[in-house]
Order: structure tokens, then sequence, then C-alpha cells
């Protein structure tokens, strides 16, 4: 049975093991962790991150990173992200074109394209091309309009199922936005006995404050075998 006590910022937990844990604990509504830099983003990572490319009414080419981001079912497939607040100029032009167009194309981030990747990330108005500004090259899809980043190893062609209105920040509307994938391409290098090697591919995902990982390391481990009986 687990015990302990509050002592200022820490909850102080004494278990029935002999080590004895300092827990921070602070409520969102009041944030109050005492800590010099908020460490909610730092709490559930790693975070992969969405790239995506979408096309506004106009037809100016967007793109964007979105690390709240994820692949949320199969069959049939569907991704999310999560789109906080505004840019400089207003509405985040990625969910603007979404909800206009209702197609966009998630390209995977890797190590390869880190700085294309957070160049994309500048808050630009929505009549400028993010792939010419962030010196990147447009391919083709096959099933949407929203072109897909040369050069990333994996994109996923995507249709706008719904978006889910969070109540809003300070700073404007929190959606979170679900996709319906229809296409999918997988460059055929990153596969190695039929399966897409991560090795390869070297993805990177966010982690809090202004750091991210690279994935290096795999390892396999196999699902517990189903009790008899
Ligand atoms: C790695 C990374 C991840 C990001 N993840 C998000 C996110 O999940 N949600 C969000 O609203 N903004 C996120 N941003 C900020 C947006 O990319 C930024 O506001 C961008 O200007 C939006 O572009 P857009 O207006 O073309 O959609 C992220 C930025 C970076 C660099």
């Amino acid at each position: 049975m687990l015990g302990g006590a509050r002592r200022g910022n820490f909850f102080v937990s004494t278990g029935s093991c002999d080590s004895v844990r300092r827990y921070v604990f602070y409520e969102t509504s009041k944030n109050d962790h005492g800590l010099a830099h908020d460490p909610i983003k730092s709490c559930v990572v790693p975070r992969p991150i969405g790239w995506i490319s979408s096309v506004s009414a106009a037809g100016v080419v967007n793109l964007a990173p979105y690390s709240f981001f994820n692949l949320v079912a199969t069959n049939p497939t569907f991704v999310m992200y999560s789109s906080c607040g505004r840019t400089a100029h207003g509405a985040k032009d990625t969910l603007t074109n979404i909800e206009q167009t209702g197609e966009f194309v998630v390209n995977m981030a890797t190590w390869d394209q880190r700085e294309p990747m957070l160049a994309s990330s500048a808050s630009l108005p929505p009549d400028v091309d993010e792939f010419s500004v962030a010196g990147l090259e447009p391919l083709p899809s096959r099933l949407v309009k929203p072109p897909r980043v040369a050069g990333a190893p994996v994109h996923l062609e995507c249709v706008h199922h719904q978006t889910l209105e969070l109540p809003p920040s300070v700073d404007g509307r929190n959606t979170v936005v679900f996709g319906r994938v229809v296409g999918v391409h997988i460059d055929d290098r990153m596969i190695e006995n039929g399966k897409l090697d991560v090795r390869k591919v070297s993805p990177i995902a966010r982690l809090g404050y202004f750091e991210y990982a690279r994935v290096e390391h795999v390892f396999t481990m196999q699902l517990p075998r189903r009790p008899i009986g």
C-alpha cells in the first residue's frame, strides 16, 4: 500500500519497497509546478511528427509539422492531429485548408529532413507556398490534391473525416482533426524482408521544450501467450 504526504510542490510517496520517490504534483488549471519551464510537453514523449501538406481553396500549397499527431485506427485507417491556437496572421492554414478542401497528406519527418521540417513551421501568410520556402520538391499525390514531400520515406494521403472542437484557449481554437487514410506510399528502399525498416528511415519525434529524438535503437518483444483453459 502506498502512502505519502504533500510537501510544497512535491508529493513524497512512501512505498512498501525501500525506495522513496518524490513527485512534483500540480494542477493544470493552476500550472503551479514551480519549475523553470512548463513540463507538460515532456510528459507525453516521444510524439511522432505529422508533417502535413495541404492546399488552400485558392490553390496555394501549405506545409507544417504537427506533433499532437498519431495513427488512431486501422481498417478503416485514421490519423488525428491537433491544431492549437493561431499564428501571427490568424487561424492555422493547415486547419483552414483541410476544412475548406477536405484533403491533406501526412509526410513522415526524418533526421535527413529535420531542417526543412523546422523551416516549414514558420508562421507565414496563407498566400505563401511553404514547399518553396522550405526548399522542398512537391511530388503529385494519387488520390488527393495536396502534394507529397519528395524525400520523405512515407506519405499518407488523407481525406477529412471530422473536426472535434475542444474548449478554446486564449490563443484561439483547439481542435482535433481526424482524417481517413485513403492511400499510402512507402519508399521501397526502406523495405527489408517485407518490413518497413525503421532503422533506415530514421524518423524524428518531438519531446518537450526544444528537444527532439531520433529513432536509432529498436528492440522486439513477443506478445504474452494466451493462458490455456
Ligand atoms: C515539431 C513541431 C511540432 C508542432 N506541433 C504542433 C501541434 O501539434 N499543434 C499545433 O497547433 N502546432 C504545432 N506546431 C506549430 C505549427 O507548426 C505552426 O504553428 C505553424 O506555423 C502552423 O502552420 P500553418 O498555419 O501553415 O498550418 C509544431 C511546430 C513544430 C516545429
